[in-house]
């Protein structure tokens, strides 16, 4: 969505991020769920999901957060959003410290951040009708009040569905009017911010692309401002304003669409962007890496990145890179970029 109304740079932040870190106990394997059956269980181990993330979203802007399975999109994507709390560190929503709002502040900022997951289906209650499942939240929240019918018709049109058929069921349309629906349904309670979690991923390309440009249009109509976390390059490249790199729950580059595309600076950032064979016209998917993706659960001291990266040297594996800025707007994480500024 490069083609901003607005220049996001200019306007204020919608959401800080200020060293941000999350730790979840890991999931039990199966051993350890009969040691736990037993009595025998040693305590779990700790999922360092989100590292000391620093992150603003700007009123307006899209920004796109891409990287690799389990780097800890969707845990930074459920924090923004205000559905998940931190380990560590602040979220300002508006200014304010997520923390610190209470009764009707707290509402509406729970309300104003709305997220959109992939699978529609299992967001959606099989068993109440699409005028139901618009109408739910609003009524919850006062915003409805009296009949829901109008209400919902305004946001199911805003979504391109078919108003004439919210009294039938969500296992009656296709993926594509499912996540109209969902989009309705995340619309009707009015929000500013929409995070997006590979929203697209289970459409069919046709269908991702007038869904993608629904969210564009939706932008401009609603003034929304928008997270935006895909596998697809391709997507993220045509919807962000801006990109953010992510790598074992550390954002390590973050820069306009089209620099961190013409420019790419970290080692990660580009081996993920190396040109690969078009699975399909408009797809771009990452680069296959060399090595493995190193645990959550036990992440390489220094740079995360150094037991994968061509360049690493002795302070790699000693000594975590901070961000720097190395061009107007453009931040990167490697010990590289000092050298060069040395
Ligand atoms: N509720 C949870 N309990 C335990 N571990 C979790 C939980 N949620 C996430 N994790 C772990 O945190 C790490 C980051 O997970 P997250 O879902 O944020 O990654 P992701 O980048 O969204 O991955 P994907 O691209 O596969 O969706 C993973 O190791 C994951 O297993
Ligand atoms: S800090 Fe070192 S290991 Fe990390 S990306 Fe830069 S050169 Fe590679
Ligand atoms: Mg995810």
């Amino acid at each position: 969505m490069s083609t901003a109304v607005t220049s996001p740079a200019a306007t204020p932040p919608l959401l800080e991020l200020r060293k941000v870190s999350r730790r979840f106990g890991a999931r039990p394997d199966l051993a350890a769920r009969i040691a736990i059956g037993i009595g025998a269980a040693k305590p779990l181990p700790v999922v360092h999901a989100l590292d000391e993330i620093d992150l603003t979203i700007r009123e307006g802007e899209v920004l796109g957060l891409v990287g690799e399975s389990g780097c800890g999109k969707s845990t930074l994507g459920r924090i923004a959003a205000g559905i998940l709390t931190p380990s560590q560190g602040q979220v300002f929503w508006k200014g304010e410290d997520r923390a610190n709002l209470r009764g009707r502040r707290k509402r509406d900022a729970d309300l104003e951040a709305q997220m959109i997951f992939q699978n529609p289906m299992a967001a959606l209650n099989p068993r109440m009708s699409v005028e139901a499942l618009v109408a739910e939240a609003p009524k919850v929240h006062g915003l409805i009040k009296g009949n829901s019918g109008s209400y919902v018709d305004e946001y199911l049109r805003k979504a391109g569905f078919d108003a004439g058929m919210k009294n039938r069921l969500p296992h009656q349309f296709s993926g594509g009017q499912r996540a109209r629906v969902n989009i309705a349904r995340a619309l009707a309670v009015q929000p500013d911010f929409l995070v997006c979690d590979e929203s697209v991923a289970a459409l069919d390309v046709s269908i991702q692309a007038q869904i993608l440009n629904l969210f564009m249009d939706l932008r401009e109509q609603l003034d929304l401002t928008y997270l935006f976390v895909s596998h697809d390059l391709g997507v993220v490249e045509h919807v962000s304003d801006r990109v953010a790199i992510m790598y074992l729950g550390r954002i390590i580059e973050e820069a306009p669409v089209d620099e961190v595309f013409a420019r790419p600076n970290h080692p990660y950032t580009q081996q993920l962007l190396a040109e690969v064979p078009r699975i399909r016209p408009g797809k771009r998917r990452f680069a296959a890496m060399k090595g493995e993706l190193p645990s959550p659960l036990n992440p390489p001291k220094g740079c995360h990145f150094h037991p994968r990266c061509p360049l690493a040297h002795d302070r790699c594996r000693l000594e975590a890179p901070k961000m720097r800025e190395i061009a107007p707007g453009h931040r990167s994480a490697c010990h590289l970029n000092d050298k060069q500024a040395a």
